[in-house]
């Protein structure tokens, strides 16, 4: 056991009510129940049960590093007695992301979400845990970079010695499996040529250049891609460590303050805008939506989670959810036409070949 923290946050929809807007409050319970156990056990530090959505979202604090098995299997085990409970309760979805039968040693490709990050604990310790509901994970592109590299957002970059440098980018290609790393400010030019694909090219980490200290942490499982087949939207969760010579809570949160524009919402086949909500308005049903994030800010103090606060509890957000609001409606009059409905190849429902086979004998050279 090193002296370093790990903080990891393992999540997974293991049953809607009603539908996908939510979760039941007893599979809150049963999460709670589980991770106090084994806080007790000294398994963990500290723990936060919350959610977003339909999405059960185990935040946890421990000293056994990443990739942990004692930790991934608690988390799996956790998820499996959620999935019990939703399945007597005929929940919907019961165990849509849970896609193995049995656990070998990580919950990694196995359909949860993962994001973790191992580090020393500093003087002070303060970290943001975004939670976002029917999206997907490069929905935290354009605002790690407005957070990482843009000098607009975050004044930091400027006047800030520590980050005056600037930052890495780890990008993971999903589809090919390579990653790259790329600097910014140098490289800006190619970093956004990536990273605005945002559907390919997934920024996984952040480092600060001076030190190499790790930044932000994303989580990038994309889970149709890891089932072949449309299994649920991989609604996705970042960590963000903050102030000291990193970007302030400030920085980190304002590029939320605009409702950018994401892929999932209804059958996770729609673009729609991201919407920043308090933890309570965190309940998409609007046409399963629009998209929702949450932020939970904690100052960690050995390991303990001292929070959560509701960052995007406050009416400086208020124009934000406006314009999500105004872009839904402009968005929903298209109704199943794109850009509202993704293109062919994103779409996580599709009568397409089954269209293709049935009118084939129709299509005649033009
Ligand atoms: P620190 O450099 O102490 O993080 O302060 C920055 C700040 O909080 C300004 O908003
Ligand atoms: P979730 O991925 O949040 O379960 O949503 C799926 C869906 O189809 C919403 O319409
Ligand atoms: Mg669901
Ligand atoms: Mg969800």
């Amino acid at each position: 056991m090193s002296g370093k923290i790990t903080l990891s946050v393992i999540k997974a929809d293991v049953g809607g009510y009603v539908g996908h807007s939510c979760i039941h409050p007893d599979l809150l319970k049963t999460a709670e129940e589980r991770l106090s156990n084994a806080s007790e056990k000294e398994v963990l530090i500290d723990y936060h049960v919350s959610r977003c959505g339909d999405d059960l979202e185990l935040i946890m604090t421990h000293k056994h590093g990443m990739d942990n098995e004692k930790v991934h299997k608690l988390a799996w085990d956790t998820f499996v007695a959620c999935t019990e409970i939703a399945k007597e309760l005929k929940l919907y979805g019961a165990g849509q992301d849970l896609l193995q039968e049995t656990f070998t040693g990580t919950v990694k490709g196995m359909g949860p979400g993962v994001a973790e990050m191992e580090f020393e604990e500093r003087k002070s310790e303060p970290v943001i845990i975004f939670m976002a509901d029917k999206t997907s994970p490069g929905a935290w592109n354009l605002p790690l970079y407005k957070i990482f590299a843009d000098p607009f957002n975050t004044s930091g970059l400027v006047i800030d010695p520590a980050m005056h440098e600037g930052f890495k980018f780890e990008i993971v290609d999903v589809y090919e499996r390579k990653k790259i790393l790329l600097a910014a400010p140098e490289e800006i030019y190619d970093l956004l040529m990536f990273i605005g694909a945002m559907r390919r090219f997934i920024i996984r980490n952040v480092y600060r250049k001076k030190d190499g200290e790790l930044a932000a942490t994303a989580s990038t499982q994309k889970l149709s891609l890891i089932a072949g087949r449309y299994v649920g939207k991989d609604d996705p969760v970042l960590l963000v460590r903050c102030q000291s010579g990193l970007p302030a809570v400030g920085e980190v949160l304002e590029p939320f303050a605009f409702s950018h524009m994401v892929e999932g919402w209804m059958r996770g086949s729609h673009h729609g805008p991201l919407m920043p909500v308090p933890f309570y308005e965190a309940n998409p049903s609007r046409f399963d939506g629009p998209p929702r994030v949450i932020a939970a800010g904690f100052q960690l103090c050995g390991g303990k989670l001292i929070g959560p606060r509701d960052l995007f509890d406050d009416p400086a957000f208020d124009l934000a959810r406006k314009q999500a609001n105004e872009i839904s409606n402009y968005l929903r009059s298209h109704g199943p036409f794109e850009p509202h409905r993704l293109g062919l190849d994103d779409m996580e429902y599709t009568t397409m070949p089954h269209l293709m086979e049935k009118l084939s004998s129709r299509f005649v050279p033009e």
